[in-house]
């Protein structure tokens, strides 16, 4: 509805606000995006960007030939967006500056299988469809390769890009059962938008959508890369009437070549059962005949959108914890992967004994290119694991006055388990990197023990 249509349906229905009764103001129009000035004289008008994408689209050309001009291919970008949000709320979740990551994957319109999709074809989702939405049922679980071939999911690339999404967000510590996707039904699906699903975690907000993975087929290279046969479809309507056009037949369009001669207008009837009037100055016809060696396509693309900043909110409550029948010690249940230190070094006291092999663990971490941190402030050794448990560190090495005596031997703590193993201190760094790779390869989501 534009401005008016929607004021005339709040007159008819005498709509009030819902919580006091009061009236509504009129509608007004409002642009999503925030509006500056470029330059000294601050007369050239910007806007800010509202998604990462568009520089990538501009770019398009370039990143094309950078690929030897040959689809598919795809680009990522990370950096900062901002939405004139009307109400900013909910904390750190709807904010109007944000970290956005976006990777925008351009292939044939008519060919978007995915040359890996049999390699994730069994992985299972959690999907929320449009119908189900609509129908009041529930999310139902269902693999990826059947939800393709059913075409609940809109093609191989779009199902292979939410299957990525699944695996990245589980690696990084969000909980199977807090990870849904939920498809946009039509009345919300973005403009440029003809298929797409949400990944959405749980929070104490709800469920939040924290990775958008949209089909958004040719809409953005349409538009940019043709700028100047576009300028005068500046209208809300443009894409409804050059899709009408498209689909007119031979015959039609002799009939509109005939009729704007003789009448200098022709009447478009459109697809939302409006019309449009076209008249010789905005449309020509021109016939020629044409032997096509080459065939001319706009490619699509299917843009997986990662909010950095909900997804680490989402991450940081999922994963806090407190031990139980202890609400005082409270811990982060961070995968090493994200973890910002893998490993800590606690003396058991300031010892000076306790030096030497502290300086040894300490580079032999180095040396392992694992990140670390030596505890060695004053406070019970309790205190201290409570305190690297805090910020998330996975691991913990002890070291007590058995590691004075010959075999040199340390403690190593896990911070989920709180299991202690007695190892010797050759031998640790090497257990703590192998159940590192262990995690990373995603060991640990099959429940293989660390220790
Ligand atoms: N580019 C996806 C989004 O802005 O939500």
């Amino acid at each position: 509805m534009n401005k008016q249509e929607m004021s005339d349906v709040l007159a008819k229905y005498n709509i009030k606000s819902p919580l006091t009764g009061n009236d509504l103001t009129e509608p007004i129009e409002f642009n999503l995006m925030f509006a500056t000035q470029i330059g000294p004289t601050g007369l050239v008008k910007g806007f800010l960007r509202p998604e990462t994408a568009q520089g990538i689209f501009v770019n398009f050309k370039r990143l094309l030939e950078f690929n030897q001009g040959k689809l598919p291919f795809a680009v990522a970008q990370i950096g900062n967006s901002f939405r004139n949000e009307i109400s900013p709320r909910s904390g750190l979740i709807r904010v109007r500056e944000f970290t956005m990551a976006e990777i925008e994957h351009f292939c044939d319109p008519n060919q978007k299988n995915h040359p890996k999709f049999e390699s994730i074809a069994d992985t299972r989702l959690t999907l929320y469809s449009a119908c189900n939405q609509m129908d009041g049922k529930s999310a139902q679980q269902i693999s990826i390769g059947e939800a393709v071939r059913n075409n609940l999911v809109a093609n191989e690339t779009l199902g292979y890009y939410m299957t990525r999404i699944h695996q990245f967000l589980l690696t990084i510590g969000i909980k199977p059962e807090c990870l849904r996707f939920r498809q946009h039904m039509n009345n919300e699906m973005a403009h440029y938008a003809c298929d797409c699903w949400d990944a959405e975690c749980l929070t104490s907000y709800g469920w939040v959508e924290c990775v958008g993975c949209a089909d958004r087929s040719a809409y953005d290279l349409a538009n940019i890369h043709k700028p100047l046969a576009y300028d005068w479809w500046q209208r809300n309507d443009a894409k409804t009437i050059t899709d009408a056009l498209s689909k007119l037949s031979i015959n039609d369009v002799n009939d509109v070549e005939q009729t704007l001669k003789d009448k200098q207008e022709f009447i478009l009837n459109l697809e939302n059962g409006s019309e449009f009037k076209l008249t010789p100055e905005i449309i020509s016809v021109k016939h020629s005949t044409k032997t096509v060696h080459v065939e001319d396509i706009t490619p699509s693309v299917i843009e997986p959108s990662f909010g950095i900043g909900r997804i680490m909110y989402a991450l940081l409550e999922q994963n806090f914890q407190c031990r139980e029948g202890d609400e005082q010690r409270c811990y982060f249940t961070l995968p090493s992967v994200v973890a910002p230190l893998k490993c800590s070094i606690l003396p058991l006291s300031n010892n000076a004994e306790f030096n030497p092999f502290i300086r040894q663990l300490s580079t032999a971490l180095t040396k392992a290119e694992l990140s670390h941190k030596v505890d060695d402030s004053s406070g019970s050794i309790g205190r201290r694991y409570a305190r690297t448990d805090e910020i998330a560190i996975p691991f913990g090495i002890t070291v007590d006055f058995d590691t004075l005596k010959e075999p040199h031997t340390v403690t190593l703590r896990d911070r989920d388990s709180l299991k202690q193993v007695r190892l010797g201190i050759d031998e640790v760094i090497d257990v703590v990197k192998t159940s590192l790779s262990e995690e990373l390869s995603g060991l640990k989501y099959l429940k293989i023990p660390r220790i």
